[in-house]
C-alpha cells in the first residue's frame, strides 16, 4: 500500500478536499493517521469490525488493548453509550472538546473489535479542528489509538507517523506539530467513584473541580483497568534510568555514569532540564558519543510535555545504548510527564542522595 502524505489547515473551506478523500477512505474501511491536539492518532471506522482489526494489525498491537472512539459532536456520545452518568456531562460541559477521554457502558452498536472484548467504550471529543473535520466528514464515530507502532513513543509530528507506519495506512493528514504532545487523560465512570486511569493534560485538580470526588488508580496496578497501562510503552531501544535526588546530586550523579560508560566506550544520552544543560555540555565538551537534550525550562512544563516524546524518538536514532533522565515533578503536569517517563524507564529509578 502506498502512503500519501497530504497536509491540511484546519479551516473547513481549505481542507474540504482533503476530507473528502480521507472520509472516503474511512468509509471504505481503511485507515489515516489523524493529527489532535495531544498527539496524532491511527484512525479507522469505529463501528466497522474489520477497520479495528486492520487497526490492530497496522500498529502491531494485541488486540484486547481497547480502542479510544472519538466524536465531534457532545450529542453522538449518546448514540455509543448508554446509563451515562451525571458526572460524565459535567466533565463535558467544562473540558470537552479537549484532551480528557471518558470511559462509559458501551452500547451494541460499538462491535467487541473496538473496545478489545469489554462491554465499556472510551469516548474522547477532540479540539483539534483537523481532527473536528475529519471525524464529522468520516461518519462521525473514529476509532483511534496513538499513531506510533505499539512500543514505540507517540507520534507528535507527521513524519514520525510516516517512520512509523509508511505502507500500513492509507494516507497521513499532516497537521504540523501537535500542541500538548501527551496522550489524553483517562477517567473511568463506570465504577462508584470516577476513577483517573491515566493522567494527562487534565490533572486532578481540574477533574476535582469539576466532580469533587475523584480516586487515582495506583500507578504499578497488575490489572489495570485501561488494559494499555499495563504494557511497557514509549519503551527506547537503549536501556533508560531515571535519576531523583536534591538539587546539584541529581547532575553529579548523572555526570558520574555518563563518565563510566565513556571509560567504557559506550553511546549515552541524557534528558536534562534547561537549567543544568549548560553543566552537561561542560563535562562533555568533545565527547561525541554523548547527547544532551535540552527538554526545557522546569519552570516550562508545557514545552516538557510538548517535547518529551519526540526527544526519546531522537534518542533512538543516536543509537544510545544507555539513556539518563532527570526527573520533572513539577506542578500541573508532573504526574503526567513523569507517568510516560517512569514507563519508559520501565520504572528504573536511581536515587542519587
Ligand atoms: O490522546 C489520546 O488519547 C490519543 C489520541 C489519538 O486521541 N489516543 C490514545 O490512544 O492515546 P491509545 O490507544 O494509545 O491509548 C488508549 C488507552 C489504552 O491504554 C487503552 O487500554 C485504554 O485507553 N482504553 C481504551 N478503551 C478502554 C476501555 N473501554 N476501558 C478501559 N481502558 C480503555
Ligand atoms: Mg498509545
Amino acid at each position: 500500500m502506498e502512503t500519501r502524505v497530504v497536509r491540511a489547515c484546519g479551516d473547513p473551506g481549505a481542507d474540504r478536499e482533503v476530507m473528502k478523500e480521507a472520509a472516503g477512505i474511512i468509509k471504505a474501511g481503511g485507515l489515516v493517521a489523524i493529527p489532535t491536539e495531544t498527539v496524532y492518532g491511527l484512525a479507522g471506522d469505529a463501528l466497522n469490525p474489520s477497520s479495528s482489526k486492520k487497526i490492530y494489525e497496522a500498529k502491531g498491537r494485541p488486540s484486547d488493548n481497547p480502542l479510544i472512539v472519538h466524536i465531534a459532536k457532545l450529542k453522538d456520545m449518546e448514540r455509543i453509550a448508554e446509563d451515562i452518568p451525571g458526572t460524565a456531562y459535567k466533565l463535558a460541559e467544562k473540558y470537552w472538546p479537549g484532551p480528557l477521554t471518558m470511559i462509559l457502558k458501551k452500547k451494541e452498536i460499538v462491535p467487541y473489535e473496538t473496545t478489545g472484548g469489554l462491554d465499556t467504550v472510551a469516548v474522547r471529543f477532540p479540539v483539534n479542528m483537523i481532527a473536528r473535520e475529519f471525524i464529522e466528514a468520516s461518519g462521525g464515530f473514529i476509532a483511534a489509538p496513538s499513531a506510533n507502532r505499539s512500543g514505540r513513543p507517540s507520534c507528535t509530528t507527521a513524519k514520525h507517523c510516516l517512520e512509523d507506519l509508511d505502507g500500513k495506512v492509507d494516507m497521513i493528514i499532516d497537521g504540523g506539530e501537535v500542541g500538548i504532545g501527551l496522550e489524553s487523560t483517562i477517567i473511568d465512570l463506570t465504577g462508584g467513584r470516577p476513577c483517573i486511569l491515566r493522567q494527562g493534560y487534565i490533572n486532578e485538580e481540574m477533574l476535582r473541580d469539576a466532580l469533587g470526588d475523584v480516586e487515582t488508580e495506583a500507578p504499578e496496578t497488575e490489572h489495570p483497568k485501561a488494559p494499555g497501562m499495563k504494557y511497557r510503552h514509549y519503551a527506547p531501544k537503549g536501556i533508560m534510568k531515571i535519576v531523583q535526588g536534591e538539587g546539584s546530586h541529581v547532575e553529579e550523579k548523572i555526570i558520574e555514569m555518563v563518565s563510566e560508560h565513556l571509560s567504557r566506550e559506550e553511546k549515552v544520552a541524557v534528558i536534562s532540564s534547561h537549567e543544568k544543560y549548560q553543566e552537561y555540555l561542560d563535562n562533555f565538551r568533545d565527547r561525541s558519543s554523548v547527547s544532551v537534550y535540552d527538554i526545557g525550562s522546569t519552570e516550562d512544563e508545557d514545552l516538557i510535555a510538548h517535547r518529551l516524546f519526540a526527544i526519546l524518538r531522537e534518542i533512538d536514532d543516536t543509537g544510545a545504548g544507555y539513556i539518563y533522565s532527570e526527573s520533572f515533578d513539577t506542578p500541573r503536569l508532573g504526574k503526567a510527564i513523569m507517568d510516560r517517563l517512569y514507563r519508559a524507564a520501565g520504572h528504573n529509578i536511581i536515587y542519587s542522595d
